[in-house]
């Protein structure tokens, strides 16, 4: 699992040399605690009740909430190293870098914003209340990998959707990769375990809502 982890860091260093423009580094600063970067334009037909039946059968408890929490805190100091480890991922494969390109090749100009917007989507997820403006922006994700995908920033000739099989299959290196960032927060190997737990759930929390434009309707 180390030498896993260890390749997909070394993949990042190697992506950030070929995707990486300087508007990316440059955004450092444009991500904050409890807000959701912009106003979602659709609401969702998931409901609030919907939510809660999600969260149970993901076994999501209040010690989730408190864990996700501290997360947050550790995770927001390192939030461009845990970005260059997920695009050096992503640009260290090519089947994957393809949905951010625009006539085909890497866009850097796509990548630098989706960046500042993934940034926030970390900081929403470990701190803000999931209340009905926090699914309508989920809502408004699972569109922007869909039929939305490329119009927030202007996207020329760029792949108009994300394959759902990566969508799924990304679950797992969002989870593994941000261990050692976990790790690096002072925290007990035990408090570590139940951070780390709470953004898996809370990770495939947003892929089920995010997903829900390529299932059938009344399948979702
Ligand atoms: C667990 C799965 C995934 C997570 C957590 C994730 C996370 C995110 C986030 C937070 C954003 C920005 C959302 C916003 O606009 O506020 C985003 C956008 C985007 N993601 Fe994903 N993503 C996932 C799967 C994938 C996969 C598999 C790809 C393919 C390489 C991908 C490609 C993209 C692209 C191209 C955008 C920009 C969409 C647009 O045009 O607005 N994502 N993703």
């Amino acid at each position: 699992m180390k030498l896993k982890i260890t390749t997909i860091i070394a993949l990042g260093v190697i992506a950030i040399t070929s995707c990486s423009n300087p508007q990316a580094s440059a955004s450092k600063v444009e991500v904050s605690q409890n807000k959701i970067s912009e106003t979602p334009k659709e609401s969702t037909p998931v409901t609030i009740e919907d939510l809660l039946l999600l969260k149970k059968t993901l076994l999501w408890t209040e010690e989730d909430d408190k864990y996700l929490k501290m997360a947050g805190d550790v995770l927001e100091p390192q939030l461009d190293d845990v970005l260059d480890v997920w695009y050096g991922y992503v640009g260290g494969n090519e089947h994957l870098v393809y949905y951010f390109n625009s006539h085909g090749k890497p866009s850097g100009d796509y990548l630098g914003k989706v960046r500042v917007r993934f940034k926030q989507w970390v900081l929403d997820l470990c701190n803000r209340k999931y209340d009905q403006e926090w699914l309508n922006y989920q809502n408004e994700i699972g569109l922007r990998h869909t039929t939305k995908k490329g119009q927030t920033d202007k996207v020329e000739n760029t792949p108009n959707i994300v394959n759902y099989r990566y969508m799924m299959a990304f679950i797992y290196p969002i989870t593994v990769t941000i261990k050692p960032f976990l790790e690096k927060g002072n925290k007990t190997p035990e408090e570590i375990e139940k951070m780390h737990n709470a953004w898996f759930k809370a990770v495939v929390l947003s892929d089920i809502l995010w997903t829900k434009p390529y299932i059938k309707e009344n399948h979702f």
